[in-house]
């Protein structure tokens, strides 16, 4: 069980607290839904638009070589919205046999073409999948939009599916600023807590893969 980075070279995000926070109760109710909203509609509910940039082919690399995957390698990416991860894992070595899942029909009828034929609809918290089927996976940004039993259920279900090898990023805070800043901006977790808070919870629940924190700052171009 390790910290890492995967998302080192992945561009920052630009937050105006300011104007979600305008409607933010409307928005989170939409935000919640998964639908065209939160992932095509204005950024104060969601993405503001979420297109194939490639910008997760270094992520995909950088997994790759992390996790020593070779093909014919399983690797599930829990969450994986529309596919883009899946789609540049499976471009960056070909033969690596990568599948995503998600709960948004949104986002996997409007997958990467790619991508598409490799995903299918389930809930991070009870994955359709045998004990020990993949060699990687990936829950990047997902399990927090649970509340905390359906996190721990989630954490439960990944080590069941990829013992000690899978690899979660949540949303926390180390300092009250964060915590504060963090409340004005999200919309869809239903949970979130201190790095430590989420090692007791994966302590609890027997968690061993790796893991990795999604921490506010706040952006400085952009008065509150
Ligand atoms: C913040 S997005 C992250 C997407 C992608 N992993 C990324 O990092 O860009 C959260 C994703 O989790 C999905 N999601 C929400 N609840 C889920 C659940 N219970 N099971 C699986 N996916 C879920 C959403 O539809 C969305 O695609």
């Amino acid at each position: 069980m390790a910290e890492v980075n995967l998302l080192t070279r992945y561009p920052k995000a630009k937050r105006n607290v300011k104007a979600r926070m305008l409607h933010k109760e409307g928005n989170r109710r939409i935000a919640l839904q998964f639908g065209k909203e939160y992932f095509d509609g204005t950024r104060e509910q969601g993405y503001g638009g979420y297109r194939y940039d490639g910008r997760w082919a270094v992520v995909a690399r950088r997994a790759i070589e992390h996790w020593q995957l070779k093909p014919g390698d399983r690797v599930l990416d829990i969450g994986c919205a529309k596919g883009f991860f899946v789609k540049d894992l499976r471009d960056a070595l070909p033969g690596l046999d990568v599948i995503g899942i998600d709960i948004s029909d949104y986002a996997l009828e409007n997958a990467h073409p790619d991508a598409r034929p490799y995903l299918s609809k389930a809930s991070c918290d009870e994955l359709p999948f045998p004990d020990k089927s993949f060699a990687a996976a990936f829950a990047i940004n997902t399990i927090h939009n649970l509340d905390r039993a359906g996190c721990r259920r989630a954490l439960r279900e990944i080590e069941r599916v990829c013992p000690g090898r899978g690899f979660v990023q949540l949303d926390a805070y180390r300092t009250e600023t964060e915590r504060e800043l963090f409340l004005d901006w999200m919309l869809t977790a239903k949970t979130f807590d201190t790095p430590a808070g989420w090692l007791q919870m994966f302590k609890a629940n027997g968690y061993s893969g790796d893991y990795w924190w999604t921490v506010l700052e706040r952006d400085e171009s952009i008065q509150r």
